[in-house]
């Protein structure tokens, strides 16, 4: 597969449906970088509110940090499962996880000038070599002919609870009940955007989740791989 022209496993799917475990996890086996282009689209959120912009209503405003706004995807000689983003000389910081970044992080992906400039920037890794790059539109946009795309779901339920694992918290029924709903909304918002919307490729392999574990997930797409 190395010498493949389309050397791309893409991951597509809802938020919280694993996709990053499962696509680190993939890149280990596989020897490939890997590439979470959710982070890049939240590092642009991250620039956006530091500048004081209200990306929900100000599209424009955003769109024009697009031309100062350096970001580059670096192969990490430390381990080639992680790259790492920088805007400049000065990696982006761990807040673009914060829950303040995720809230507003959808109304800055469905601005369509933000999204031709992220494409643009995820096709450049093509010269990375093997990677296994994960988002909502990487089968559909960035990467139509790769070789092996997968779209992995998960009932909304089953992904709040997982998110609230991996934070530590206690999954109390009110946190659980306001997660799941934060989870749909984003989801609705991901998949009626007009460009480049959160959907399964035609030739994707579909994979629901909900009663697998990740061990399981991997194995099923390594083994497609082959
Ligand atoms: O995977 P994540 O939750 O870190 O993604 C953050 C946001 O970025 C999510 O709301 C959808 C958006 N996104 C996107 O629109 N296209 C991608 N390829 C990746 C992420």
């Amino acid at each position: 597969m190395k010498n493949s022209p389309n050397n791309q496993i893409t991951i597509d799917g809802p938020a919280a449906s694993g996709k990053s475990s499962i696509a680190k996890r993939v890149a280990e086996e596989k020897n490939a970088y890997c590439i979470n282009t959710g982070e890049m689209y939240r590092a642009l959120t991250w620039a956006t509110l530091k500048n004081n912009i209200d990306p929900k209503c100000d599209p424009a405003g955003v769109a024009s940090l697009l031309g100062e706004f350096n970001l580059r995807i670096i192969a990490n000689s430390q381990d080639i499962t992680t790259t790492l983003l920088y805007n400049d000389n000065s990696i982006i910081p761990e807040d673009i996880l914060s829950s303040h970044v995720t809230s507003q992080v959808s109304y800055v992906a469905i601005i369509p000038q933000v999204r031709d400039w992220m494409v643009n920037k995820q096709r450049e890794t093509k010269e990375l070599g093997l990677i296994v790059m994960e988002g909502r539109d990487i089968g559909t946009v960035v990467f139509p002919d790769a070789n092996y795309k997968f779209f992995l779901t998960a009932r909304p339920e089953e992904r709040a609870l997982r998110r609230l694992k991996q934070t530590g918290e206690h999954p109390t029924e009110l946190k659980l009940a306001t997660l799941v709903e934060s989870i749909i909304k984003r989801d609705k918002i991901d998949s009626e955007r007009e460009v480049g919307p959160l959907k399964p490729a035609v030739d994707a392999h579909i994979i629901d989740s909900t009663t697998l574990t990740i061990c399981d997930v991997v194995n099923k797409i390594v083994s497609i791989c082959k």
